[in-house]
């Protein structure tokens, strides 16, 4: 095996933990390609995601999203120094498909495989949108349609502690089905958002129709008390942990009124709030990459080939 390049690794990155098959490669901090594959659309008539049928689909599109992201990079094979991929947490089938194949692909290359944390991955990618490195401590708070995650950052590395989630529903679930009572297409999060913003136009016609219920207020509702939530435990926990950063990850950050939320909140509380862009907050093999590049470059030895995907890797586990 050729000794690895641990200043500046080409780090090609697998994410497979629920409907996204993300291909990802990073060049240390640079980011050289990000490509997705939803199975969305196939979940949609479901109103949410159906393990089988992501597990499928990422087998089905792995090989053309890996190609896809090798010519995006202007890299072969060849320049691959190692390779990293979500081992949990996640949809069991899902995690198995895209770990066997990364499993595969670093045999077949002879470079070594990386299996990391998801949820740290979402961390991880704020290292590629920012120069500077994450203060010590920094409080992440993720938010998808899979986890609500408040974790504890030390060191991406080597100390993520959990400091809250949710018992049931994560936000975006509960977007996805606070949308559905409201018929609203799937994925839900969107049309909240969008239908919230006409709150006005909307209560305006619904009186004129004589009607007395009015989604567009049910939705700003919703989201305001959603966002209104996980704002204001996010800055507790900043300050009760006396971090000077807050990072959001995952879908649910695009949502308008958590954005502005989180922005006013932390200006309030003398907080530097970090949001990567939307592309590497929805999960993505590039935040993958990224991890396997930061654990590669802080030294760390690799997977050993033997590991298995686990759907409910802790997120103290960085890499498996
Ligand atoms: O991270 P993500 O792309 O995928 C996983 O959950 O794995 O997040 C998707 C979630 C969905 O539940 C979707 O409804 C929600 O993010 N979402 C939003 C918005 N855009 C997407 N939720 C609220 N407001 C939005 N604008
Ligand atoms: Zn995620």
């Amino acid at each position: 095996m050729a000794i690895l390049n641990t200043a500046e690794p080409v780090v090609l990155g697998i994410e497979t933990s629920c409907d996204e098959t993300g291909i990802g490669i990073v060049k240390g901090r640079r980011l050289l390609a990000n490509v997705i594959s939803s199975s969305m659309q196939e979940h949609a008539k479901y109103g949410g995601v159906v393990p089988e049928i992501a597990a499928r689909a990422h087998l089905e599109s792995l090989e053309g999203t890996i190609n896809q992201a090798l010519a995006e990079a202007q890299i072969t094979r060849a320049d691959i120094d190692a390779v990293a991929v979500t081992a949990g947490p996640g949809l069991a089938g899902a995690l198995m498909v895209g770990v066997a194949a990364a499993k595969a692909l670093a045999l077949a290359l002879g470079v070594p495989l990386y299996g990391v944390n998801h949820l740290v991955g979402h961390v991880g990618a704020e290292w590629l949108a920012s120069e500077q490195d994450l203060a010590d401590p920094t409080v992440a708070l993720l938010v998808s349609g899979g986890h609500t995650s408040l974790l504890l950052v030390r060191d991406i590395v080597s100390d993520v502690t959990l400091l809250g989630e949710t018992i049931d529903d994560a936000a975006g679930e509960a977007f996805d089905k606070v949308a559905r009572v409201l018929e609203l297409p799937y994925p839900g999060g969107p049309h909240i958002d969008r239908v919230a913003a006409d709150v006005a136009r909307w209560v305006e016609r619904e009186r004129a129709a004589g009607r007395s219920i009015s989604r567009a207020d049910i939705a700003a509702s919703f989201q305001e008390a959603v966002a209104d939530v996980l704002v204001t435990k996010a800055v507790a926990a900043c300050k009760e942990y006396g971090a000077k950063q807050l990072l959001l990850g995952g879908g649910v950050v695009a949502n308008s009124c958590l954005r502005d939320r989180a922005r006013a909140e932390c200006t309030k509380n003398g907080v530097d709030l970090r949001v990567p862009p939307l592309s590497l907050c929805t999960d993505n093999g590039a935040m993958i990459a990224a991890l396997g590049a930061q654990l590669i470059m802080a030294g760390r030895r690799s997977s050993q080939l033997d590991f298995s995907a686990d759907s409910t890797l802790p997120v103290t586990e960085i890499m498996v």
